[in-house]
């Protein structure tokens, strides 16, 4: 069975609705992965780098979990890869540690997905928007194993609780297809 770590990079899930849903099914559904929510653990994000890199070592496949942040990831989970993926561990001379792993990005973001097409008022999508994260992955010998994108879970739209409640039924569907994606793997 390969070992899934999960990395949350939310910088508060308490306040989450989207992330927080995906979250829950994934601990429910996959008992045996680690989940490492680096909010909780690094509120003050003064990363532990020699407890991440042992997480990333047990792994086989490692998942990004995080909101879209100005376009990007959140700085938390930023931090974590810039603290955490050193040379000499994950690339240069030596760096193998992360060599043969499979990486997966799921995310979501406040603009719904029509926005993030050529055509749409963004004019990227979203797998441009992470092509730091396919660099990445070659840098350090990772297999880029894809992405599993839900958009139009922003803060704004939730302004009644049947609102919040449908942002969390199309998370559980996110939850469900990055699942799915696993299985293949
Ligand atoms: C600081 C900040 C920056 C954000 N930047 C973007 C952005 O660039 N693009 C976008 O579509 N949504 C953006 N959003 C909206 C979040 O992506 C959205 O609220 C999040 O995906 C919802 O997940 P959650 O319920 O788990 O917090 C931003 C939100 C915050 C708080």
């Amino acid at each position: 069975m390969k070992k899934v770590l999960i990395i949350s990079g939310h910088t508060d899930l308490r306040t989450s609705v989207a992330n927080k849903a995906i979250l829950e099914v994934l601990a429910n559904k996959l008992p045996d992965a680690e989940i490492a929510e680096l909010d909780s653990l690094y509120p003050d994000f003064n990363i532990d780098v020699k407890a991440e890199q042992r997480r990333l070592i047990s792994a086989d496949i490692i998942v990004l979990q995080f909101p879209i942040f100005w376009y990007s990831a959140p700085s938390l989970l930023e931090r974590w890869m810039e603290a955490t993926f050193l040379f000499g561990f994950s690339h240069g001379d030596n760096g193998d540690k992360l060599k043969g792993k499979k990486l997966i990005l799921s995310f979501t973001s406040g603009a719904p997905e029509d926005m993030y097409t050529h055509d749409g008022w963004i004019g990227y999508t979203p797998d441009e928007f992470m092509s730091c994260f396919k660099a990445t992955c070659k840098l350090c010998g990772i297999e880029y194993a894809g992405h599993v994108y839900t958009g139009g879970v922003s803060y704004a739209a939730r302004t009644s609780p049947e609102l919040a409640e449908s942002q969390k039924e199309k998370s559980v569907k996110h939850a469900e297809r990055l699942l799915e994606l696993l299985r293949t793997l």
